[in-house]
């Protein structure tokens, strides 16, 4: 079986038990099934018209194997730094797929993007198109570029996820597109070829995406009547997936919509999904350490910390806990937390499992916003990462040492 199972008790990615890579590398590690990543990218790449564009959100996790994987099944890229962008070129994507967003892009990675000549900048301000309209007339190349509109529109994601309100940092209010279109235009160095907007991350409400889209048929409409030669709207990321029991949207079916609409206004489609496509294709093993009583509670202590997975600390977010390999002793409550001195590194309440110390834990669904938002904090090394593909196991990042942790402070 593909993916993520479970056979006689005991959690599998495709043929490979977890038990056993646990065994052999270790833990804390971060392990992905390669195959359910490209079931993910297929469902969006599959849906869409070959004109339109596909850029996995490096964001959500930016290993350079999976970039490398997702770039050789067609994948383009969406950055949000120099760095990532980079990143994929090292791992071989090509410039032509990749778009940039971000508000603070500094002078060097508009020179990076502009030189590597990458699809397009997505400008977040008018301060950052006077920027480029300045590093491309140096450079005397066009920079390609699109409008990221703030649309005002809110969802009900955690409010540090929500990147569309009015109030939030991320791309200009449709008042500022006129002005900017015809800045842009008259400057002869920028080539506006679309405008984008992304509402904000883990979206169930398909309404919220047709709003989404709607208003940016209504500018970009605007804009062509008034001269600019518009082709593409980017409809940023967003999807959600189910990490408890949310409903998630059928994506080849929302996207079916969408493009049906797209289709007699002769505009191509583009989208930045991130944890639809990483998310539930990666898990966090952990091993614990203690099972420790209180008068009040029963807690497992665990290997990993939110330095591991800031996600459940952060944003008091949900991922399920299951025992890699289940066993016939009796079920308990159990609060899991990691090993950092923080009272908020905590994975999560309440959870019903049947543990002893030395029991493997997977946290699941960690591939997004994962290993990505890992730190040292305690000085905790950053764990490792495994890809498994059918019988394939391929280790993507080394664990760090102690070593790795203090050369930056000792080679100075
Ligand atoms: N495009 C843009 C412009 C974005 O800002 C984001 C996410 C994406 C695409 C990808 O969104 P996705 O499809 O992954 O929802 N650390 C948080 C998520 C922050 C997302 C920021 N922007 C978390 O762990 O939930």
């Amino acid at each position: 079986m593909k993916g993520f199972n479970r056979k006689e008790g005991q959690l599998f990615i495709d043929d490979v038990s977890l038990k056993d890579i646990a065994k052999k590398f270790g833990t804390p590690v971060y392990v992905y099934s390669a195959n359910k990543l490209k079931e993910n990218l297929n469902n969006y790449v599959s849906s869409v018209r070959k004109e339109d564009k596909v850029c996995y959100s490096v964001k959500s996790n930016s290993n350079i194997h999976i970039l490398s994987l997702l770039s050789e099944l067609g994948s383009g890229f969406d950055v949000v730094s120099g760095n990532e962008l980079r990143r994929c070129l090292e791992a071989g994507a090509k410039p032509e797929d990749i778009v940039f967003s971000g508000v603070g892009k500094t002078k060097e990675e508009i020179r990076l993007a502009i030189s590597a000549g990458i699809f397009s900048i997505n400008i977040e301000s008018e301060e950052e198109l006077e920027r480029i309209i300045n590093i491309s007339k140096d450079l005397k190349k066009q920079a390609e570029c699109t409008i990221r509109i703030n649309p005002d529109l809110s969802s009900e994601s955690h409010p540090y996820i929500q990147t569309g309100l009015k109030t939030s940092k991320f791309g200009v209010l449709k008042e500022k597109v006129d002005s900017m279109a015809r800045k842009a235009s008259e400057s002869g160095s920028v080539n506006l070829k679309g405008i984008a907007s992304h509402v904000g991350s883990q979206i169930f409400d398909k309404e919220l995406i047709l709003e989404n889209l709607n208003l940016l048929i209504e500018i970009s409409t605007h804009l062509t009547k008034q001269g600019h030669n518009l082709r593409y709207l980017d409809l940023g990321g967003g999807f959600g997936i189910s990490y408890q029991e949310e409903k998630e949207l059928k994506i080849d079916e929302v996207l079916t919509e969408i493009i049906s609409v797209l289709e007699p206004l002769n505009l191509n489609l583009i989208l930045e999904p991130g944890r639809s496509i990483s998310g539930n294709a990666g898990v966090l093993l952990s091993k614990v350490e203690y099972l420790k009583k209180t008068p009040d509670l029963n807690f497992a202590v665990i290997d990993s910390g939110m330095n591991d997975f800031l996600r459940p600390s952060l944003y008091q977010a949900w991922h399920d806990i299951s025992v890699v390999e289940t066993k016939d002793k009796k079920e308990l409550f159990y609060k899991v937390v990691g090993p950092v001195c923080e009272s908020g590194d905590t994975f999560g309440e309440e959870r019903l499992l049947s543990l002893d110390e030395n029991s493997i834990l997977a946290i699941h669904d960690a591939g997004a916003y994962g290993h990505a938002m890992s730190s040292n904090y305690n000085s905790r090394l950053k764990s490792s990462e495994i890809l498994i593909e059918d019988e394939e196991i391929k280790v993507i990042r080394r664990r760090e040492t102690f070593d790795d942790l203090l050369r930056q402070e000792r080679d100075v």
